[in-house]
């Protein structure tokens, strides 16, 4: 398996269980959907996995890298995991390209110009390369969003609420050339909401949680 979580625990507070025994596990190019009302821990699961909590208990393991257990933890900026939040997906004082490039710090000057040309290209926003998010529609800015988290060739995606901004309308469209763009690229993506359809529009597998706790699963 490409994603392994065994018997994650982990509370804020003392004695205040926010996940318990969260195990599962995903393919390689799956998208899982998260799904779960507000407060169930759907947020907190997510920064378990970016590396941004440390769980009490319980074992992490991506494409055969043990990102954490009782011996090891491997830090935030070293797991290659890339997020898309709902709030705050752009900076809002760096254009277009300067957003995508933010994620590139490695590449050189040449390699990032081809990459971020490829990702506009991805998420058909060519033409907007010198704007900034001000001047962008709400869907534009989540395209640009899942642009930038794309871009690293991150191991795994993971989206929070990525749509809670966007109108009715709007997000219909949204989800489904999420869906695309994630079976193109072949992500594995980790997709987190309360809505039952958008979950059921974007994932190959809804998991259902509930107090922290995996209530049941529902393949699509
Ligand atoms: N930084 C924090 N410190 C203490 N408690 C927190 C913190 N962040 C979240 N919690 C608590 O942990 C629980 C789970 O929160 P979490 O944000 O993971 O829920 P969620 O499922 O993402 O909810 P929502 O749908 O509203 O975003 C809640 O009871 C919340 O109050
Ligand atoms: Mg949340």
């Amino acid at each position: 398996m490409y994603v392994q979580i065994e018997g994650l625990d982990f509370s804020y507070e003392k004695n205040e269980p926010v996940i318990q025994g969260v195990s599962f596990s995903m393919q390689e190019g799956e998208i899982v959907a998260v799904l779960g009302s507000s407060g169930s821990g759907k947020s907190t699961l997510l920064r378990l996995l970016s590396g941004l909590e440390v769980p009490n208990e319980g074992k992490i393991m991506i494409d055969e890298k043990m990102l954490c257990n009782r011996q090891q933890f491997v830090s935030c900026e070293k797991r290659n995991v890339g997020m898309v939040f709902q709030d705050y997906a752009l900076f809002p004082h760096m254009n277009v390209e300067k957003n995508i490039a933010f994620g590139l710090k490695g590449y050189s000057k040449d390699a990032k110009k081809k990459r971020i040309e490829t990702m506009l290209k991805l998420v058909n926003m060519v033409e907007k390369q010198h704007a900034y998010p001000h001047e962008l529609s709400g869907g534009q800015q989540q395209r640009i969003a899942l642009a930038r988290a794309l871009a690293p060739e991150p191991s795994i995606l993971l989206l929070d609420e990525p749509f809670s901004n966007l109108d009715a309308d709007l997000k219909m469209r949204i989800r489904q050339e999420l869906r695309t763009i994630m079976k193109q690229t072949q992500m594995t993506s980790i997709f987190v909401t309360h809505d039952y359809d958008d979950a059921k529009a974007i994932a190959d597998r809804i998991v259902f949680l509930e107090n922290g706790q995996i209530k049941y699963e529902e393949t699509l």
